[in-house]
């Protein structure tokens, strides 16, 4: 029978008047796979930043291997054997590859006998997981799937005895989470434990030897992956059940309307090329395709994060490329960022300024719009994207990672837009919020908006989508409409060509 690793006893948190943990009892078992479930700002991450030593309990005690300890600093817990992946990343832009995955255990000298045993353990690290990052590469200039793997292959460098991953796969794509599991499974296999935040329940169950559900700080209960699913989950997680996650379709179609987005041979040299695109008033849009196929960058083209090098952008009735995103939001086009990137949120802001700052040109222009119409709109759209209105004056910093998320959507919906763009829109989201997320998306194109989305979730492209395109290598390799399957989709992902290269 294993033994206790850490045990809380009657531990609780509090951030001001907000109950963020409440006398939570729980053991982790030398040697499990210990998933922790729940709605976005159930505690999770509070829970897990109290045994990494990032916060300290305001009540209740903490044993490590049977004696009671306190955790000062993260430095204490990785001392004693616990690596803590964050939710929030914590790369050191300017440092490379290397030095982000040894950050913490450089020795005194940095000789070049030192760096070669280090770049000998970094292929060690890479050929154990199967990640194939360039080790000098500057860590500031990977891509988030990329940051998140320098993340966990550091935890693994730990050599801990310990290891706590808070939604570590929230930026992979499927084949990437699928090498996470297996890699969680190894971990387990040499005997460590593993302490697995997700929102993704299969994911949860299917590596987990037990699962805790959280809800509102308290632990609802404990028990066995084996006698859980997804719906037992789902409903002690949101206190009720699930009804189907996806919205209808659109029974007439989308509007013949002129196109909201017109994109013509779009192209960005070794990124993507020849790209064209369309997308109708009332019409949801899905971008399938592996990470890296181009998805996100030719998003971020469209938006006026990059500069196209040939092809043609139209935005309702104004001609692009966009130099910038206001420029962008000028012709009626925005984006909902990947999540978990640099959001452009101002955490120390309410949500109320977050959401309405990027408006204030138009309200101030159109005349003064009233705190109290700010606050009639908010009040609606809130509770539409999934937050609860009574946030509407806390700093954006202290919600919960899946909860910054939602702010985005508010701000983008704010005003109607002409087309919504959202780079995987739900990553972090819970399951709940999820399927409202995708209620309000069908809702905001059946008044008249375009959306279009990149998703590395088939089933949510299938769902959601109305039609699907799929990316490879930074081609549209082909579209699909009427009755998608997974299948359709992979087939195109995968589609064995040689991959041409985009000069
Ligand atoms: N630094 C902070 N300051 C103030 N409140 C905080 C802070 N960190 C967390 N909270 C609050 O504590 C509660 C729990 O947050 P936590 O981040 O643990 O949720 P979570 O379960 O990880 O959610 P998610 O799935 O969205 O990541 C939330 O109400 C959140 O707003
Ligand atoms: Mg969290």
């Amino acid at each position: 029978m294993s033994r206790p690793l850490v045990e809380l006893a009657g531990v609780s948190k509090r951030f001001g008047g907000a109950t963020a943990l409440a006398e939570v009892d729980l053991t982790i078992l030398t040697g499990e796979v210990h998933c922790l479930v729940g709605e976005n700002g159930a505690g999770k991450s509070t829970l897990g930043k109290v045994v990494a030593g990032v916060h300290r309990a305001d009540e209740g005690i903490l044993r490590l291997r049977g004696e009671q300890v306190t955790f000062r600093s993260p430095r204490d817990s990785i001392a004693a054997g616990i690596a803590f992946i964050a939710q929030e990343l914590a790369i050191v832009p300017d440092r490379s590859v290397l030095d982000n995955v040894f950050l913490g255990r450089e020795g005194s000298a940095l000789s070049v006998v030192r760096r070669r045993a280090q770049l000998a353990e970094y292929a060690a690290l890479a050929a154990r997981t199967g990640f194939d990052v360039d080790p000098l590469a500057r860590a500031g200039s990977l891509r988030l799937a990329e940051q998140q793997k320098v993340e966990i292959m550091r935890a693994l460098a730990r050599d801990a005895e310990l290891i706590i991953m808070d939604e570590p796969t929230a930026s992979l794509g499927g084949a990437e989470a699928d090498q996470l599991l297996r890699i969680i499974e190894d971990l387990r296999a040499e005997g460590r434990t593993v302490v697995f935040v997700t929102h993704f329940l299969a994911d949860a169950l299917a590596v987990a030897d037990r699962v805790t559900v959280l809800k509102d700080g308290r632990l609802v209960r404990t028990s066995p992956a084996a006698g859980e699913t997804p719906d037992s989950l789902v409903t002690s997680m949101l206190g009720r059940s699930l009804g189907s996650m996806f919205p209808d379709a659109r029974v007439d179609g989308p509007s013949d309307g002129d196109a909201v987005l017109q994109v013509r041979a779009l192209s960005r040299p070794g990124e993507f090329a020849g790209v064209d695109l369309e997308v109708r008033p009332g019409e949801i849009v899905g971008i399938a395709g592996l990470v890296g196929s181009g998805r996100t960058e030719l998003v971020e083209t469209l938006v006026g994060l990059r500069r196209p090098s040939g092809g043609s952008v139209r935005v309702a009735r104004t001609n692009g490329p966009f130099r910038s995103p206001r420029h962008a939001q000028r012709a009626g086009l925005v984006m909902v960022p990947e999540s978990r990137k640099d959001h452009g949120l101002v955490l120390g802001r309410t949500v109320r300024e977050n959401v309405t700052l990027p408006h204030l040109d138009q309200v101030s222009r159109l005349s003064f719009v009233s705190r109290a119409r700010q606050t009639a709109v908010l009040e609606t759209l809130l509770p539409e994207v999934g937050l609860d209105p009574r946030r509407i004056d806390s700093p954006v910093g202290e919600l919960s990672g899946g909860n910054q998320q939602k702010v985005m959507f508010a701000r983008w919906l704010f005003e109607r837009p002409a087309l919504l763009i959202a780079d995987e829109p739900t990553r972090g989201v819970d399951v709940g919020a999820r399927a409202g997320l995708y209620a309000l998306l069908r809702k905001v194109a059946d008044e008249g908006s375009g959306v279009l989305f990149v998703s590395s979730d088939n089933e949510e492209v299938i769902g959601l989508a109305d039609r699907v395109l799929v990316m490879r290598a930074g081609r549209v390799a082909g579209e699909l409409t009427g009755e998608v399957t997974e299948d359709d989709v992979l087939r195109l992902m995968f589609a064995d060509e040689t991959r041409e290269e985009i000069a």
